[in-house]
């Protein structure tokens, strides 16, 4: 297809720009539940219990999706997933891989959740925030995982301390200034004492997190004629709560991990190497000071996706009103977020030059923005289509992009729009062709070297089509930003007029912004600074 004069965009600030993680090492995505559990105010003690076993079920089903994934572990609403040190899952891009498991991971979530919590409704959008670490040794990536692990035990047992004090009748701040600066040896003899529980009683899934792995077990697949099982060897993905920090767990699964040298680890405090190793591990990206922020996310196999659950060809109204939708109520949770412009399965998110969202931490924002959009997709598919299941987990994956100037920025959602017009020009003459009996190659090669006037005639003249009629949304793609709307706020009681108030609202239009007008009705959405 002809390429525009904006397509310099991509090609001077996208082409490998995208760290990718060194050849044999570890990737280790570690995503982190985003506040949720607080406003969702889970029942204590019980509904932790439910909450790891939802945590535990999506990172089984994490398995399934991707097969580069050898060990996953987590406690509370954290999960770290470790990839084969020689995986060469898309290439190793580090930004293409956090964002498509934190989607994945949170389409899941709130998938499964009935499940688990049939009696209670999610009350906020559960998301996720991602971080990608490497690791170039298997003893770095053990201290990593014993460090988790630590971590996992510390916070148990401070927190079974502390309800368990709260259920005494202790205030929560009474219960914090009693737990301050305590050690284990204390918090135990706490429990024991007061409470009269022995911790080391207290469930494995709760002291040790989960840990994920395949593993082979024994499956009966048939039964002989004389009703004998057949037994064979089966990898599954199994749960287990154990400890990960000393040596048996690893001798019993050696391929795993398979580590060099064992006893490399034998003298050193697992904490402390993981502290030294922190900074060197954990993949930084902060985005450039004073540029423009796009986050573009795009569905990943939506080919696939819009196949299986039927989409109208080539657009389907109510799947691009449920991306408007997720937009719109994103805008809402994310103030620092201007506005957005989409087409099809892919959304660019601008934040402003001087953000500090996320202390411009890229691959924080990036998580964040594809998870929180993932979970509205499942949530609000039932509004779009009523009749329809979701028969898969949709995910998106997610890049950020920084643009040193206004017309760069605009230049880049100028190639963003002509690519919805060229996109969307082939697409209305390739399933005409095909809905009026061409096969898919016949159309492809009637559409071979056609530019747009020869695109127009064709619908007009073979289809009675007028292009410019069709739906704008379809054309011209969706433009989603706040602005100033008069609502009438109260009606007068005497029944003459209403209380009018100005209020910002999150509004879509389908419009050029590729010309001067869009940006001179609307001044307040980019500032010129060039
Ligand atoms: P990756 O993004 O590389 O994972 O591949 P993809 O399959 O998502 O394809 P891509 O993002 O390049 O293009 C989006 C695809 O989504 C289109 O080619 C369509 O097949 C599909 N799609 C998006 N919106 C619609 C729609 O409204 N109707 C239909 N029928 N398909 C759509
Ligand atoms: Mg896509």
């Amino acid at each position: 297809m002809a390429n525009s004069k904006y397509e310099y965009v991509k090609t001077e600030f996208e082409p490998d720009f995208e760290t990718k993680l060194l050849p044999s090492t570890y990737i280790v995505i570690r995503i982190d539940g985003h506040q949720f559990s607080e406003e969702q105010e889970f029942d204590k003690p019980n509904d932790p219990r439910a909450l790891m076993s939802l945590m535990n079920a999506c990172a089984v089903a994490m398995f399934e999706e991707f097969k580069d994934i050898v060990f996953a572990y987590g406690f509370g609403d954290e999960y770290s997933f470790v990839f084969t040190r020689t995986s060469k899952f898309y290439q190793r891009r580090a930004s293409k891989i956090l964002s498509t498991l934190v989607s994945f991971f949170s389409s899941l979530y709130v998938t499964k959740w009935n499940l688990f919590f049939s009696q209670k409704d999610l009350r906020c959008t559960p998301f996720f925030v991602g971080q990608i670490m490497y690791f170039p040794w298997d003893e770095t990536l053990r201290c990593y995982l014993a460090k988790r692990q630590d971590d996992c035990h510390n916070s148990n047992q401070y927190n079974t301390c502390l309800w368990e004090l709260v259920k005494s009748g202790k205030t929560k701040t009474e219960a914090q200034d009693i737990l301050k600066g305590t050690r284990t040896q204390c918090r135990n003899e706490l429990l024991f004492k007061q409470f009269d529980i022995n911790y080391n009683t207290v469930p494995m899934m709760f002291r040790k997190g989960s840990s994920v792995f395949r593993d082979k077990l024994k499956v009966v697949v048939k039964n002989r004629e004389n009703g004998d099982p057949v037994v064979r060897l089966r990898k599954k993905v199994i749960v287990e709560h154990c400890d990960i920090i000393g040596e048996s767990f690893w001798r019993e699964h050696p391929s795993l991990i398979a580590s060099e040298d064992l006893n490399l680890l034998r003298n050193v405090h697992s904490s402390n190497v993981y502290e030294c190793m922190k900074n060197e591990t954990e993949v930084k990206n902060k985005l450039l000071p004073y540029t423009w922020i796009v986050v573009r996310i795009d569905g990943r196999h939506f080919h696939q996706f819009s196949d299986m659950h039927d989409f109208d060809k080539p657009n389907d109204s109510k799947a691009l009103g449920l991306m408007n939708a997720c937009v719109v109520a994103l805008l809402e949770k994310f103030k620092d977020v201007i506005f957005a412009y989409g087409v099809s399965d892919e959304y660019s998110f601008v934040f402003s030059k001087t953000s500090q969202f996320q202390q411009r931490q890229g691959s924080n924002i990036v998580s964040m923005i594809v998870s929180f959009f993932s979970s509205l997709y499942v949530l609000n598919w039932d509004e779009f289509f009523p009749h329809k299941e979701l028969r898969s987990t949709p995910s998106f994956d997610g890049r950020a992009i920084c643009y040193p100037s206004t017309k760069i920025l605009r230049d880049y959602l100028a190639w963003r729009q002509v690519d919805c017009h060229i996109n969307n020009q082939y697409n209305t003459c390739f399933w005409m062709l095909v809905k009026s009996g061409k096969t898919k190659r016949e159309a492809q090669s009637i559409l071979k070297g056609t530019q747009t006037p020869d695109k127009n005639d064709l619908l007009y003249k073979q289809f009675g089509i007028d292009y410019n009629t069709l739906p704008a949304m379809f054309r011209k793609g969706s433009f989603i930003f706040r602005d100033k709307v008069e609502e009438i706020v109260q009606h007068r009681e005497n029944g003459c007029g209403h209380i009018q108030k100005v209020q910002m609202k999150v509004i879509i239009e389908h419009c050029d912004i590729i010309g001067e007008s869009f940006w001179k009705e609307n001044p307040h959405l980019i500032t010129c600074d060039n």
